[in-house]
């Protein structure tokens, strides 16, 4: 059977790495896009049917390399939340054209499915409400925003062109990365346990009352894998556990992990509570992914515990 092309924008990124490399398990053929040094690990890269280097602002690169007709293009490129507060024309040019351009250059070269990864932060301000893909929309950063254009790039190619547009709204991944190099310690979890195993301690910036819901970064490649499968033609996908905690749970959580591992009680330090008023839970709701055979497999006890071996091995 011919084995269906998948091209990954931001590929060796923290999440495209790790999809690139479960899809590639999974019977893909994955060209992993990246930006400027192809990875050094062997084995990810004998399993990839191509690794590009280029940049996604080169209007003559993304020509090239539409000229191997993907069937699938997911496109995970976009500054993180701090460098999006940049300046607006560099920001945009990262975060907003090449959606644009990509749109542009592969609807022409009979690209069928394009998955545009935004993030669940277009909602905005969360009440006490149970957030369905279609609530109204809201940024709240330059970040959401530039992913909330995005989102509206899509909308239009799937008004105007025969590509099947789907948008994932994230919620927060967490995971050990598959490269060394990937920018993912600043992402909470993934924070709380490095600090646990280094610091012997875990300080939390807040009193640990912010709410998040966190999704493991293999539930992510699933959740990916249930939209490239599909038929339904459902144009935006929340991608959460559907499971809402506080900073404070999870690293409680962590805590209790680290002590049943390696004996420890560690010290959790909160910043002082500002203000006592009752705390509003929100859920990120999942029920339409779940509709195409997505479920997550990943407990928070797992992947914490992964994260430790992780950090055993370095
Ligand atoms: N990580 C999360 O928890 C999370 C949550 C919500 C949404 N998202 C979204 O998912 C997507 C992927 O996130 P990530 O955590 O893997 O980010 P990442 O920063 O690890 O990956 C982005 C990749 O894009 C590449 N890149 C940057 N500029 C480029 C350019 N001009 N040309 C080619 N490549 C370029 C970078 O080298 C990097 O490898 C982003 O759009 C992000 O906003 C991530």
């Amino acid at each position: 059977m011919v084995k269906q092309k998948v091209l990954v924008t931001g590929g060796v990124g923290y999440i495209g790495a790790r999809l690139s490399l479960y899809l590639a398990e999974a019977g893909y053929a994955v060209t992993a896009l990246c930006h400027s040094k192809i990875p050094s690990d062997k084995n990810w890269n004998e399993k990839m049917d191509k690794v590009l280097i280029g940049d996604l602002r080169d209007e003559n690169f993304l020509q090239e390399v539409a000229n191997y007709e993907y069937d699938c293009l997911i496109h995970l490129v976009s500054l993180d939340h701090h460098q999006s507060n940049g300046n607006p024309a560099h920001v945009s040019s990262i975060n907003i054209t090449p959606v644009w351009s990509l749109l542009d250059i592969f609807s022409k070269k009979g690209l069928k499915k394009f998955i545009y990864f935004s993030t669940a932060q277009v909602y905005g301000i969360l009440k006490e409400e149970v957030i369905t893909e279609s609530r109204s929309l809201s940024s709240q950063n330059p970040y959401g925003l530039t992913h909330q254009i995005g989102e509206l790039i899509c909308q239009y190619y799937n008004n105007t062109s025969s590509v099947n547009c789907h948008v994932v709204r994230l919620s927060n991944s967490y995971g050990a990365p598959i490269f060394e190099e990937n920018n993912c310690w600043w992402l909470v979890v993934n924070d709380l346990c490095r600090m646990a195993y280094y610091e012997k301690q875990i300080v939390l910036q807040s009193d640990g009352s912010p709410l998040r819901d966190f999704i493991h970064g293999w539930d992510v490649c699933a959740g990916v894998k249930s939209i490239i499968e599909t038929d339904k033609k459902h144009t935006v996908y929340n991608l959460s556990s559907g499971i809402t905690i506080s900073i404070l749970e999870i690293a409680k959580k962590i805590k209790e992990v680290f002590a049943q591992r390696y004996g420890v009680d560690l010290e959790l330090i909160t910043a002082e509570k500002k203000n006592s008023s009752k705390q509003i839970i929100y859920q990120l709701d999942n029920s339409l992914i779940r509709s195409i055979g997505f479920e997550t497999q990943w407990s928070l006890n797992d992947g914490i515990n992964d994260l430790f071996d992780y950090l055993e091995q370095q």
